[in-house]
């Protein structure tokens, strides 16, 4: 069914990496949008179209949508309240210090925030990953604090992009989950407004209760972390046998029922998302006495740790069993390629755990070396590839930007001191690596 397009003024509360792609996206659509943040300093730089992380192509789309005039910022609550006939909550569930359970806090103050200027019916939509229970709760503190009542409906739209595909997994997501309180409210009919342009290029749109919509992301993520454990045990099991664990991967892939994305083995998964919505699955399930149907996670959790062991391990016996004094170079800082997120990066946790070690590392990252000299003083870092590789024992390959497949062989070997690489995430091609000269290792391959 074409739904005849009508622009609607939009809110997005909380401006961060969510946030900030949400609210340009919505502008692309045609809608008039309008960015909330507590943080004055973020919403000046996101007015000057500056973000404050890498994400491509979206500085760009913010610029152009404060130029045409569709995208504003604000730190007013007052005005987002008189501004806007939906409201998205865009904020953060970052993991609780010391436990595994998702910290809540800034969900909750957006309610608290924005429902006593709620004069008029109105609609605010969750994003966020939350434990399953939490819209229920968020529901009932909405109607309770707005002047409205019941009228200022609450409704669960997860989000599900990816880092690095921020823009294009908003524009065009593989399907739209709505969770409600009721078929058919105005919730609905707004929601089907805002996406009335992705629902006309039908994607497939789901409507279910709060429950289920909470609880899709946070599968889905559970999942996508049991693959790319899935593949890290058989790189276990490789390892053991002298099999290889890339040409296992490749012919799995050829069964349409397994398919092959995410079946990637390597140094294993990191970033903001998968390893703390995994545990605050595993925490949520604990108190809903369901903790052995996710027991099986915690499996997962701790075959990804292993991967960064192991890559400490296979180091050492490069460094012909000990790494004090030796000179390793880290290729990668980035929890992945194409963004310069560094949070829970296997790279860099790694690097830091062998300069403990004794060993003197030096790393190069293509975009996250200011967050990573942030967090990580104590590391050395290098302008260039071959400048972080020069005089090393060892290059670790562990974060796979394109930069790094194009590099010269040959050039790379010119400065080291010895030619040893360890391919952490099986992208670099081996062959042209030893046609070189360079002795190759990767994590489940002989
Ligand atoms: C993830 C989900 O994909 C996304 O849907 C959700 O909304 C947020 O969390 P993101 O954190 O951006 O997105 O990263 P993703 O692309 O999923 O990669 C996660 C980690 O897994 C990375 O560290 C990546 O290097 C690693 N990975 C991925 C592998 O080790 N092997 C693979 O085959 C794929």
């Amino acid at each position: 069914m074409s739904t005849h397009f009508h622009p609607l003024r939009l809110t997005v509360i909380g401006t961060g990496y969510l946030g900030a792609t949400h609210a340009a996206c919505m502008a692309e659509l045609g809608h008039e949008v309008l960015g909330v943040d507590v943080e004055p300093d973020k919403i000046s730089a996101l007015q000057a179209g500056r973000l404050p992380f890498y994400e491509p192509g979206l500085a760009e789309l913010i610029s152009k949508h404060v130029a045409s005039g569709r995208l504003r910022f604000t730190t007013s609550y007052q005005e987002a309240a008189e501004f806007g006939e939906v409201h998205f909550s865009c904020v953060g569930t970052p993991q609780k210090k010391g436990e595994s359970g998702a910290d809540l806090r800034y969900v909750d103050a957006v309610i608290d925030s924005l429902a006593p200027h709620l004069t008029r019916p109105t609609v605010v939509v969750g994003k966020s990953t939350v434990p399953v229970g939490t819209a229920e709760r968020l529901a009932e503190r909405l109607t309770a604090l707005a002047p409205v009542g019941a009228q200022a409906q609450l409704a669960w739209n997860p989000e599900f992009l990816r880092e690095g595909f921020a823009v294009d997994d908003t524009l065009r997501p593989d399907r739209l989950v709505l969770g409600l309180q009721q078929e058919g409210s105005a919730a609905e009919v707004l929601l089907r407004q805002v996406y009335a342009p992705l629902l006309d290029a039908d994607i497939p749109l789901v409507i279910t209760d709060f429950s289920t919509a909470e609880l899709v992301k946070t599968a889905a993520n559970a999942f996508l972390a049991t693959k790319i454990s899935f593949i890290n045990a058989m790189a276990e099991v490789c390892e053991a046998t002298g099999a290889d664990v890339t040409l296992l991967s490749k012919c799995l892939s050829y069964d349409t029922r397994i398919g092959g994305r995410f079946l990637n083995a390597g140094v294993g998964f990191g970033g903001g998302c998968l390893p703390k919505d995994i545990r605050a699955f595993m925490a949520r399930a604990d108190e809903l006495g369901v903790d052995q149907a996710l027991a099986f996670l915690r499996e997962v959790d701790s075959i990804n740790m292993r991967r960064r062991d192991r890559m400490v391990e296979l180091a050492r016996e490069h460094c012909d069993g000990s790494l004090l004094g030796r000179r390793i170079a880290v290729w990668g800082a980035a929890f992945k390629p194409d963004s310069d997120d560094i949070r829970d990066s296997p790279a860099l946790t790694i690097a830091a755990r062998l300069q403990l070690l004794g060993a003197e590392v030096t790393v190069y990252d293509p975009k996250a070396m200011d967050n990573a000299r942030k967090m990580y003083p104590g590391l050395s870092y290098a302008d260039d590839p071959l400048q972080a590789a020069r005089g090393a024992h060892l290059i670790l390959h562990l974060t796979e930007w394109q930069e790094f497949r194009d590099l010269d062989p040959a050039a790379v070997r010119k400065v080291v001191a010895r030619p040893q690489l360890i391919d952490g995430r099986n992208v670099l091609d081996r062959d042209d690596w030893r046609a070189a000269g360079w002795t190759c290792r990767a994590l489940g391959r002989p």
